[in-house]
């Protein structure tokens, strides 16, 4: 292979990877939205201060709600209650965090990731 052979290849192969990055950023914005979870009116009446949902966790603090992702900040592992310590605790490295969602201690470093939700007529629709 001469020179000029040499950075023609590497031109097609340039073009091959530009146009790949290009396809594989456009399939990731059109992907499908996220996920809802809608609660009714009365099912959030069941349930006292705190609901553990399979993703997320809704704490109730007089008439406002808190909304956080279930998975760890720290490597993703599905976080539980404490209801002795009344604390969100990880059980794979041990962080804690507050009902507030703040980090109080272990390798997470950070406060819960937050959810958005809108409060409807009927419910709380949370977005995964
Ligand atoms: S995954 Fe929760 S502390 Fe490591």
């Amino acid at each position: 292979m001469n020179r000029r052979e040499f950075f023609r290849t590497l031109g097609f192969f340039s073009i091959g990877l530009s146009l790949y990055v290009i396809y594989k950023n456009l399939t990731y914005l059109s992907r499908p939205p996220s996920k809802r979870i809608f609660l009714s009116t009365e099912e959030l009446k069941r349930f006292g201060r705190l609901y553990l949902g399979d993703e997320f966790i809704l704490i109730k603090k007089d008439n406002d709600f808190s909304v956080y992702s279930r998975r760890c900040p720290h490597l993703g592992c599905k976080l539980n209650y404490d209801p002795v310590e009344e604390l969100i605790t990880c059980p794979c490295h041990k962080s804690k965090f507050n009902l507030d969602g703040k980090y109080l201690e272990g390798p997470a470093k950070r406060d819960l990731n937050r959810l958005s939700f809108d409060v409807k007529d009927t419910g709380l629709q949370i977005d995964l």
